[in-house]
């Protein structure tokens, strides 16, 4: 076995059927979580990647067959063993028919128990092999990848890198421009589901009167002109990932339909009587502090928990400055085959400028004033010149004192305050601000020359 350990979901009415199996299965090394409830058991199925599941078929509350069809729904990549007792084969043929990989019969022998879970992980594991070769040639499509390689955004890649495995919610705060729609991307284009749709709703842009009917869809005759009926945006991303973006934005009232369908996995269509079953991995994006929202009263407590599950923040570009050169050359590629052009680079003044700058509309600015660059020069090189003035009439550049080596700290400091002061025209609060000391420590050494 590789150090991949399969994760085996036991579902059983009986808690000492459920005790034998686990000790069995722990002692194979597997993986194991146990449900006496097949309703727990479907809870888990949406939130894990269940490798097999090992399912009684007599159960109260939800029918093994019928867990069966769930799962298939909601996991349609975990493989199904069912478990019966003599005389009910018929159902165990059945639930064959319906996708399960076998049937075992009551009482559990465990060599032929142990056989059937190998067959059934070797089937799987061909499934999962399958799974990360995609997700090697997510990585190679350049032209959508997250680019950066500063310990900050590394931690972050790497956070993108581990949830897109999981099926659990994810909330992704970010400054505007630092790449929060990108990164859902990523995590759908890594995961299992990259070969199903990714659905991206943003909820500050859509007008109230319409959200909930995007979103959820409606059926014919649901309200006046509704001649026909619309899917929404919520079963159009069955099997695959929603991105809800700017969702501190939602209203009250979709907030609660929204918990409704994380809850219950259920979508209810405007109009409809009955309520769609739908695999949805939900991702939301914010730039407001979600937490705050909610001490404000103005998004759901229960909802953010939710949501919150995993949290994925994108650092604002100003705080990963190194990864400007690498992300430069990716907008200089980008850009060049767009337009039909050959720059080759920038140089190294310009450069510094862009390293020096402070970004408040994150990587969305750079690349804005990279394709501006390319478009505009007439070099093959990107200098200067070819960037927009307000960076380059920021009037921090080039201002620098000089000292000899061993001048005595304090006429160093006096040097450096006199020479902010003038640079802040006088005004002491901004050079201490500058300066990071107090506005009196400015006074006082003022006061003292
Ligand atoms: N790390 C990155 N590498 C390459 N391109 C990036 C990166 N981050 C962002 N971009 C690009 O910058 C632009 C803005 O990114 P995106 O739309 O994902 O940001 P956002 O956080 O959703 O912004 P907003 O809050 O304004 O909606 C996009 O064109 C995206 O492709
Ligand atoms: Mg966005």
């Amino acid at each position: 076995m590789d150090d991949y350990s399969p994760l085996i979901l036991v579902v059983d009415d009986e808690k000492s059927i459920l005790k034998s199996l686990s000790r069995i299965l722990i002692r194979e090394n597997y993986q194991v979580i146990t449900c006496e409830d097949p309703r727990e058991a479907v809870e888990v199925l949406r939130n894990e990647y269940v490798s097999l599941l090992l399912s009684d078929l007599k159960m109260k509350n939800i029918d093994g067959l019928s867990l069966l069809k769930m799962s298939r729904k909601i996991s349609p990549e975990s493989e199904i063993i069912i478990m019966t007792a003599y005389g009910s084969v018929e159902v165990a043929v059945e639930a064959i028919k319906e996708g399960a990989y076998d049937f075992i019969t009551k009482p559990i022998k465990k060599a032929q128990l142990l056989k059937t879970i190998d067959k059934a992980l070797e089937k799987q594991k061909l499934v999962r092999e399958n799974r990360s070769l995609r997700k090697e040639l997510a990585l190679r499509k350049k032209q959508n990848i997250l680019v950066g390689n500063s310990p900050v955004f590394k931690k972050t890649m790497d956070l993108i890198s581990q949830v897109s495995d999981s099926k659990a919610n994810v909330l992704i705060y970010g400054e505007s421009g630092t790449g929060k729609e990108l990164a859902a991307k990523t995590i759908h284009n890594l995961s299992p589901r990259s070969g199903e749709p990714f659905v991206a709703v943003n909820c500050a842009a859509l007008p109230e009167s319409i959200i909930e009917s995007e979103l959820f869809g409606y059926v014919k005759g649901a309200f006046t002109g509704a001649s026909s009926g619309r899917q929404g945006r919520f079963i159009q991303a069955d099997g695959g990932t929603l991105l809800l973006d700017e969702i501190g934005e939602l209203a009250s009232h979709l907030q609660v339909k929204l918990l409704r369908v994380l809850q219950e996995g259920v979508i209810e269509q405007v109009g409809a009587d009955k309520a769609v079953q739908a695999d949805i991995r939900l991702i939301a994006a914010t730039h407001k502090d979600l937490r705050k929202e909610v001490e404000k009263g103005k998004f759901r407590e229960d909802l953010f928990y939710r949501l919150n599950v995993i949290n994925v923040t994108m650092p604002p570009l100003r705080n990963r400055l190194d990864d400007i050169p690498l992300l430069v050359t990716h907008f200089i590629d980008k850009f060049n085959k767009k337009n039909n052009k050959e720059i080759k680079g920038i140089d190294e003044s310009a450069l510094e400028i862009l390293s020096s700058y402070h970004w408040p509309g994150n990587v969305r600015e750079l690349e804005n004033i990279i394709e501006r660059a390319v478009v505009l020069t007439r070099e093959d090189i990107i200098r200067i010149k070819d960037l927009p003035p307000e960076l380059t009439s920021v009037p921090y550049q080039g201002t620098s004192i000089s000292v000899q080596i061993g001048t005595p700290l304090e006429d160093i400091e006096n040097k450096i305050i006199k020479e902010t002061l003038r640079f802040t025209d006088g005004n002491k609060k901004d050079a201490a601000k500058l300066l990071g000391i107090a506005t009196r420590t400015i006074y006082r050494r003022v006061s003292e020359d």
